[in-house]
C-alpha cells in the first residue's frame, strides 16, 4: 500500500509519492505568492475559472469592504457543470441513504447538468429572478445540490437553512434574505425513524414573504399540490434540459449563509461569485490534492459552510466525484461511515474533531478490520484537534500513512485558510500549519501589537473568498470585524505561533463549538428568556469529551419552584426554538446573575464556578453575593 508520509524527527513529511503526485510541492511558492499576492491570484483566477468576460482591476480595497476581479464576468454553475460535460459519463455525485436496505444513487455529470438545467427553468417558470433569494430547508438529499446549482445557473441568491433547525430560527434567516420561495421536504430519515420537516416550514412561512413552496418527496408522503406547494419532482419533469446560465458580476451575490456571531440575532454572511469560486477551486484542489479520479467526502451538512465549499462547491468545480451520506455515524452501527468509505473507495476524507471523538469512543474497534486501502488524504475542519484524537485518526483511519490536514476556516472566510499543503507539510498534531499562499494571517496582543499569542487576524490583500458583508446589516459588519484591530480582519479567534506555524485555540468570544456546530451563547439566552416563567438567563459553554462543548443554563425564573419538569420544559423549548443542538445538557436554576455595574452579565464567573476554578473579576460585580448561592447550586 502507498505510503504518503514520512517520519523526520518528530514531524510527518511528505513522502516521495506524494510529492510526485502532489500539485504544489515546493515551498517556495509562498514566498513567490506573498511578493506580489494580488498578481499570484490573478494568475490562478485566469488558469482556474472559466470566465465570461475579463476582469479590469484584479482587487480593489476600500476597508471595510474589497473587490476581486472587479468587472469580470462569469457564471458559477457553468465552471461546474458545463466544462465537465466532455466528460459526462463521470459520477459527479453518490449519495448514500440511511436506510441500509435502500439504493446508493449515483448522478453523473450529465446528469447532473440535465437536472440542474430543468429545475433552473423551473425556478424561472415560478417567478424567480436574477438576484432574488431563494431559501433552502433541506436534508442532505441529492435535491440540495441541484437546488444550489440552478440557483447559481439563474444568477439567484441561495440562502441553505441546516435542516435540524427550528421553525423560528428557520422564520428569523427567511425573513432577513427576503425569500418568496422555498425549498423543502415532506421530511428525512434519522436512525431509522421517520422526521417531519413540512410543519416546521409551515410555522416558519408565516409572516414572511414566502408564496410559493417547492417539495421534495423523502418520506413519500400523499400530498395534494395546490398552491402555494409545487412538487419538485413534478416541476423538475415539465421543463427542458437547457437553461442559458446568466452572465454574473464577479461581486454578485452567489449565496448568503447565516452564522452566529455574539448577539442572538444570526449574521447573513455573503459571499459573491467570482472571489469565491477561486478560492474554493483552489484550496479543494491543492489542500486535497484532488484529481478528477478522486471520491471526496466531506461529512458535514451542507447547511453549514464546509458543507457548501467542500460538499458541494469545491470538489465539483474540480470535476471530482462528492459523496453525500444522509444519515448518522451509528445507524445501523458504528462500522457505517467506514463501510461507507470502503465500499464507495473514498479516497479524501474530510471531518470534524467531535465525530472523530466520537468514533474514538464507539468505533475504534471497527477500525481494525478495514483496510481503508483507497485513502489517500485527511482533513479536519471546525474546532482544535487534540493530539490523542489526531492520533487515532492519523492510526486508525489514515493507518499511519495518509497525512492530516488540519484546516482552520470560518464561514466568513469561504474556505480553507490556514493550513499544511499534503506535498509540503509538515504535518503536526494540533497545528493547522501555515496561510494559504497568496493570503496573510498575524497573532496579536489585545492592543494590536504583534505577538506569539493571541489573537489571530488576517493582513491584506484579504483572501478572494473572504465575505463581502453582512446582510442588510453594514453596522454589524464593521463592529464584528474591522472595529478591534483596524485594517486587520478580526477573526475572533485565538492563536500561538510555532516554529512559524499556527496552532488555533478556539473562539475568544461568546461563541460554541456544539459538536462542530457554531452557536451564539446569546442566541440560546433569547430562546429562554421567551420562556414565560423566566425572568433571564446565562448560557456558557462545558467542556465535552465528544462534542467538545456543551451549553450549560443558568436561569432566574418569576415565581414557578425550580423543577425537573421545568427544566425539560425549557431543553424542549429550547429545540423548539433554535434546535436540539442547542439544548442545554443541564439547567441550574439559580436567584440571580453576576453582572456588572453596567448590567452585563459576566458570563466569565460563571464558567469559572463550574469548572470549580476561582472566579475572576468579583469586584467589578454589582451583586457579589450571588457567587456564594450560584456555587453552592452546581455543587
Ligand atoms: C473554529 C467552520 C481550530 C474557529 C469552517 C473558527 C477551528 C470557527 C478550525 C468557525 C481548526 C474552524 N482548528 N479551530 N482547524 N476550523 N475552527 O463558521 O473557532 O462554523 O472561528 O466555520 O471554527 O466556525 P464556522
Amino acid at each position: 500500500m502507498v505510503n504518503y508520509i514520512v517520519k523526520k524527527g518528530n514531524k510527518y513529511w511528505p513522502s516521495k509519492e506524494m510529492k510526485r503526485i502532489a500539485w504544489v510541492t515546493d515551498s517556495k511558492i509562498y514566498k513567490k505568492a506573498e511578493k506580489n499576492p494580488v498578481k499570484f491570484w490573478e494568475e490562478l483566477a485566469k488558469e482556474g475559472i472559466d470566465w465570461r468576460k475579463a476582469w479590469s482591476k484584479t482587487y480593489e480595497e476600500k476597508l471595510p469592504y474589497f473587490k476581486w476581479f472587479k468587472g469580470g464576468k462569469l457564471n458559477f454553475c457553468l465552471n461546474v457543470l458545463d466544462r465537465h460535460i466532455g466528460n459526462g459519463h463521470k459520477t459527479a455525485l453518490i449519495w448514500v441513504p440511511e436506510a441500509t436496505d435502500e439504493r446508493t444513487i449515483k448522478l453523473s455529470y450529465k446528469e447532473l447538468f440535465d437536472k440542474v438545467n430543468q429545475f433552473a427553468n423551473a425556478l424561472k417558470k415560478l417567478g424567480v429572478k436574477k438576484h432574488d433569494t431563494v431559501a433552502i430547508y433541506l436534508p442532505l438529499v441529492p435535491e440540495l445540490v441541484i437546488s444550489m446549482l440552478a440557483c447559481a445557473r439563474i444568477g439567484a441568491a441561495h440562502t441553505v437553512v441546516f435542516s435540524a433547525f427550528a421553525p423560528d430560527a428557520l422564520q428569523a434567516r427567511i425573513i432577513d434574505g427576503e425569500s418568496k420561495i422555498l425549498i423543502t421536504a415532506d421530511g428525512y430519515f434519522r436512525r431509522g425513524k421517520k422526521i417531519d420537516m413540512l410543519s416546521n416550514a409551515n410555522k416558519a412561512i408565516k409572516g414572511t414573504k414566502v408564496n410559493k413552496i417547492i417539495i421534495v418527496k423523502r418520506l413519500n408522503k400523499k400530498m395534494n399540490y395546490r398552491k402555494p406547494y409545487y412538487s419538485f419532482d413534478k416541476e423538475i419533469e415539465k421543463y427542458p434540459h437547457y437553461c442559458m446560465p446568466e452572465t454574473m458580476n464577479s461581486e454578485d451575490i452567489l449565496f448568503v449563509l447565516y452564522t452566529s456571531g455574539t448577539t442572538g440575532k444570526p449574521k447573513g454572511i455573503v459571499h459573491d461569485t467570482g472571489g469565491y469560486a477561486v478560492q474554493s477551486y483552489y484550496t479543494a484542489k491543492w489542500n486535497f490534492n484532488l484529481n478528477p479520479d478522486d471520491v471526496m467526502w466531506c461529512t458535514a451538512d451542507i447547511g453549514w459552510i464546509t458543507g457548501h465549499t467542500y460538499a458541494v462547491y469545491g470538489p465539483l468545480l474540480n470535476g471530482a466525484t462528492t459523496l453525500l451520506y444522509e444519515g448518522t455515524p451509528d445507524f445501523p452501527n458504528f462500522d457505517r461511515w467506514f463501510k461507507i468509505i470502503e465500499e464507495n473507495n473514498v479516497s479524501i476524507f474530510y471531518t470534524a474533531p467531535t465525530a472523530l471523538r466520537m468514533l474514538k469512543k464507539y468505533a475504534d474497534g471497527f477500525t481494525d478490520k478495514r483496510k481503508f486501502s483507497k485513502l489517500r488524504i485527511l482533513g479536519t475542519v471546525g474546532e482544535p484537534i487534540d493530539e490523542e484524537t489526531w492520533n487515532w485518526y492519523f492510526k486508525k483511519i489514515g493507518k499511519s500513512r495518509c497525512p492530516i490536514i488540519d484546516t482552520w476556516w470560518q464561514t466568513e472566510t469561504g474556505g480553507t485558510l490556514i493550513n499544511a499543503l499534503p506535498g509540503i507539510g509538515p504535518f503536526v498534531p494540533t497545528i493547522s500549519g501555515r496561510s494559504f499562499p497568496g493570503t496573510r494571517h498575524e497573532i496579536v496582543d489585545d492592543n494590536g501589537k504583534k505577538a506569539k499569542k493571541g489573537n489571530l487576524v488576517q493582513l491584506p490583500p484579504f483572501a478572494p473568498g473572504m465575505l463581502h458583508g453582512v446582510l442588510n446589516n453594514h453596522k454589524k459588519y464593521v463592529e464584528t470585524y474591522w472595529k478591534r484591530f483596524k485594517k486587520k480582519y478580526d477573526t475572533s479567534d485565538g492563536a500561538i505561533m510555532i516554529n512559524n506555524l499556527f496552532r488555533i485555540t478556539g473562539r475568544t468570544d461568546d461563541v460554541m463549538k456544539v459538536a462542530g456546530h457554531r452557536i451564539a451563547t446569546a442566541e440560546i439566552e433569547n430562546a429562554i428568556d421567551k420562556h414565560k416563567q423566566i425572568i433571564e438567563s446565562a448560557v456558557v459553554p462545558v467542556p465535552d469529551e465528544v462534542r467538545g462543548e456543551v451549553p450549560v443554563a443558568f436561569v432566574v425564573l418569576k415565581s414557578d419552584k425550580p423543577s425537573e419538569k421545568l427544566e425539560a420544559e425549557i431543553k424542549k423549548h429550547v429545540d423548539n426554538t433554535v434546535g436540539p443542538i442547542a439544548r442545554p445538557s443541564k439547567v441550574y436554576f439559580v436567584q440571580d446573575l453576576p453582572k456588572t455595574r453596567s448590567g452585563k452579565i459576566m458570563r466569565r464567573i460563571l464558567k469559572n464556578i463550574l469548572k470549580h476554578e476561582r472566579p475572576e473579576g468579583l469586584m467589578t460585580l454589582i451583586n457579589p453575593d450571588c457567587v456564594e448561592e450560584i456555587k453552592m447550586v452546581v455543587g
